[in-house]
């Protein structure tokens, strides 16, 4: 399938493993751990209090301040997560407008997560990395792991859904692979900022089991395994506190509980208030629009809430000069791990192996959602005509979206794509319908034009042998875009009466649906096929035409549940007090189910299942064991099973291992996804896997404990192809 990089154990000349053997990655080799921590002591005697205060808030829109009478150089961020950001003006929202800032744009974190591949989630991060470094940048603000809570959450394309388990493993690889490179990571939005309606002021109330099972696993996956040197405090509220100085968050959890020892940058302008974020875990404040974003004094900089006051205050003895020295050590640590650091190397942009990396991500993260009598792969052949119909197929997505916007240096369109694979087939094609240019609210074409569209698009459709209809969301405001929630659960700009029809006049049609988000389906039984293409990048038509011609065998699989409609989902079933809240007070009443775990419980059937995706081949899995059916709490379960390719076509098939606990004494989800393994399989191959479980994963979050806590007895394990794929349930006991 496609280039299959990770097929062969040597990526850019490093050893990174084999799917079905992973081993360690390797390190980044800093200097001394402990020579650095001396040599931090040793420089914060000889700062001035001006000096630290100076490292500790922004001086243009994606810098600070180092000490250059010492040497110690400015520290340069950019977004993030999907590739990195053009250069802005010193300090101003204008683009620089640089000839050499283009970059490799990389699919976006939903499709990453979708590939259920943590190896290729390394070479995500360590090729972002490289191109990171290229444009000499010390952090890059991402990954995000906010968990998909609500399908109509803006920003949810950009992170790695719904579920806590596939985010923490797919996480991890990604820091690793971007820091491997001198440059830091940071994970963001720390934390509960699942919503983009009212994300500046909206208060976040949840139980402490949704707070550490569902909401918290992959923030801690990134600091204590993923070992990542930067993370961004959240926007929102948490528990009446804003979260870029929230002591319960940033100093309980994360600094004492978890031992991070990295940087906390405030998200932009999410800063409030001098003493809290002096006392309350704060170490870089950025993006503060002191005067209004607009109009800035021009050294409005000393004026952020950790500059001038936070210098007085410590002048004057309100607040204890520690505080300070804290976030100095943790900046100067970050600057030897990235600017300081003797041994980063010098990166590469746009190069061969970063394009392949995000066209493997790219065939690998794509869901095939639905293929009735075969309707993909469509093959290239003479006498075939194949309509592309919809403004998808040639809209540019890497733009837009808000702050993970991108300048690529190309992007191939849907259209270009598949106009360059079909060499015999013939593709017409027709926009179908206009929306408007991107981030601002978009406005349908006006009435007369309208029609005229669909008039064309329907005389294109009605005498190919293959319609495509190549719609969904577009990352324009309210259409999976930061600073504004989706405003409905359908696709916009009429495109489901676009498809009524079509279908109207031509029914061997498919849907290639672009977006980061599920959204309602109600034309889903008059189309033959549906694939979800997410957002890809670079390479997306190149991806795209790879799966639909079948070059590439699709092997994604769905990061969230698509529910039937918007009050199936756990968050929307309990009114507004849960989503968007009343009075920007919000209670996230479904507690500890989200996702999937909501519609297993409640019994509430999904359009497509968590974990669903389909393949142009077929497999089967047998001999299903467990290593015991009697464990202690060091044990590991281990899962063995054979698994063969029996289609014609190779293909990769990923086993899902979900636990869940029957008569338990607290309120549990039915199941939970403890393990998976991607596999690969030719024709006819067969392979041995196992899958382990440490027993401890077992446990649950006991809020009288303040601690996990692993419940005895009988457990199930169901072992399936998704969520709603069961082949094998079975009982275990621990004692
Ligand atoms: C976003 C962050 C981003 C920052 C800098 C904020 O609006 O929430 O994710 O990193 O801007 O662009």
């Amino acid at each position: 399938m496609g280039l299959n990089l990770l097929g062969s154990l040597y990526l850019f000349g490093e050893f990174v493993g084999s799917r079905e053997n992973p081993t360690a990655l390797p390190n980044f080799s800093l200097k001394d751990p402990i020579a650095i921590e001396a040599e931090i002591e040793c420089i914060l005697n000889r700062l001035t209090l001006e000096e630290k205060i100076d490292l500790c808030h922004a001086q243009s829109k994606f810098s600070s301040m180092g000490v250059p009478r010492l040497g110690i150089p400015e520290l340069w961020m950019s977004d993030g997560p999907h590739g990195v950001r053009a250069e802005f003006e010193w300090d101003s929202w204008n683009k620089a407008n640089w000839t050499n800032d283009e970059i490799t744009a990389f699919p976006a974190l939903t499709c990453l997560a979708s590939t259920f591949n943590p190896e290729l989630s390394w070479a995500y991060g360590f090729a972002l990395g490289e191109e990171a470094r290229y444009r000499d940048k010390d952090v890059l603000l991402g990954p995000g792991v906010n968990i998909y809570r609500t399908p109509l959450n803006g920003r949810n394309f950009e992170y790695m859904g719904e579920d806590p388990y596939l985010a923490s493993r797919m996480v991890v690889p990604y820091i690793q692979g971007v820091q491997k490179n001198g440059v830091a990571a940071c994970v963001k939005h720390f934390a509960l900022n699942n919503q983009e309606y009212w994300r500046n002021k909206v208060n976040v109330e949840l139980s402490d089991r949704a707070l550490h099972e569902i909401y918290l696993p992959a923030f801690k996956a990134a600091v204590q395994e993923g070992g990542v040197w930067t993370l961004m405090g959240a926007y929102n509220k948490v528990r009446g506190q804003y979260a870029c100085h929230n002591e319960f968050l940033l100093m309980d959890i994360l600094k004492e509980k978890w031992g991070f020892d990295g940087v906390v940058i405030s998200d932009w302008n999410a800063t409030h208030d001098t003493k809290e974020a002096a006392l309350y875990g704060l170490d870089i404040e950025m993006g503060t629009g002191t005067n209004g974003m607009d109009v800035s004094k021009l050294d409005h900089y000393d004026y952020y809430f950790l500059a001038k006051p936070f210098l007085e205050a410590i002048e004057n003895g309100a607040i204890d000069e520690a505080f300070l020295d804290d976030k100095v050590r943790r900046i100067l640590r970050l600057n030897f791990r990235t600017a300081m650091n003797p041994y980063k190397p010098l990166g590469r942009k746009n190069n061969p192996e970063h394009h392949a990396v995000a066209l493997q991500v790219a065939e690998e993260g794509i869901v095939l959602l639905k293929n009735e009598s075969n309707f993909f792969p469509i093959k290239d052949q003479a006498g075939v005509t194949i309509a592309i119909i919809g403004e998808n197929a040639t809209r540019p997505m890497t733009i837009g979206g808000g702050s993970s916007g991108l300048k690529a240096e190309f992007e191939i369109s849907p259209l270009e794509g598949i106009r360059e694979y079909y060499q015999s087939a013939k593709i017409v094609h027709a926009l179908g319908y206009e929306s408007g240019p991107s981030d601002y609210n978009q406005v349908m074409a006006p009435s007369s034009n309208r029609s005229k569209l669909l008039e064309e698009a329907i005389e294109v459709a009605r005498d190919a042998d293959y319609v495509l209809f190549v719609g969904g969301l577009n990352k324009s405001r309210n259409q999976d875009c930061e600073g504004g929630d989706r405003l409905s659960y359908g696709l916009p700009f009429n495109q489901e009466a676009i498809i009524n029809e079509l279908y109207e006049v031509n029914p061997n049609i498919g849907v290639l649906l672009v977006s980061g988000n599920a959204v309602a389906l109600p034309w889903l039984d008059k189309v033959k096929g549906l694939i979800q293409t997410w957002y890809l990048g670079s390479m997306t038509g190149q991806a795209i035409a790879n799966i639909v011609g079948g070059s590439a065998n699709p092997s994604g699989k769905l990061p969230f549940t698509f529910p039937k409609k918007l009050t199936d989902n756990g968050a929307h079933y309990f009114g507004e007090h849960s989503y968007p809240g009343v009075d920007f007070e919000q209670n996230y009443e479904e507690g500890i189910l989200v996702g999937y775990r909501w519609h297993d419980t409640m019994g509430i059937d999904a359009e497509f299942a968590f974990g669903h995706g389909l393949s142009y081949t077929d497999f089967s899995i047998e001999g299903i064991v467990v290593n015991s059916v009697q464990y202690h709490l060091d044990d590991d379960i281990r899962i063995a099973l054979s698994i063969s390719n029996t289609g014609k076509m190779a293909g990769s098939e990923v086993v899902q291992v979900y636990v869940g606990k029957p008569n338990s004494k607290v309120h549990r989800a039915k199941k939970e996804l403890k393990g998976f393994k991607k596999v690969d399989l030719r024709p006819s191959e067969t392979k041995q896997i196992t899958i382990d479980i440490p027993v401890s994963d077992l446990n649950y979050y006991d809020p009288n404990r303040a601690n996990w806590h692993l419940e005895r007895g009988m457990y199930h394990l169901f072992v399936g192809t998704a969520s709603d794929q069961i082949l094998k349930k079975i009982k275990i006991m621990i004692k």
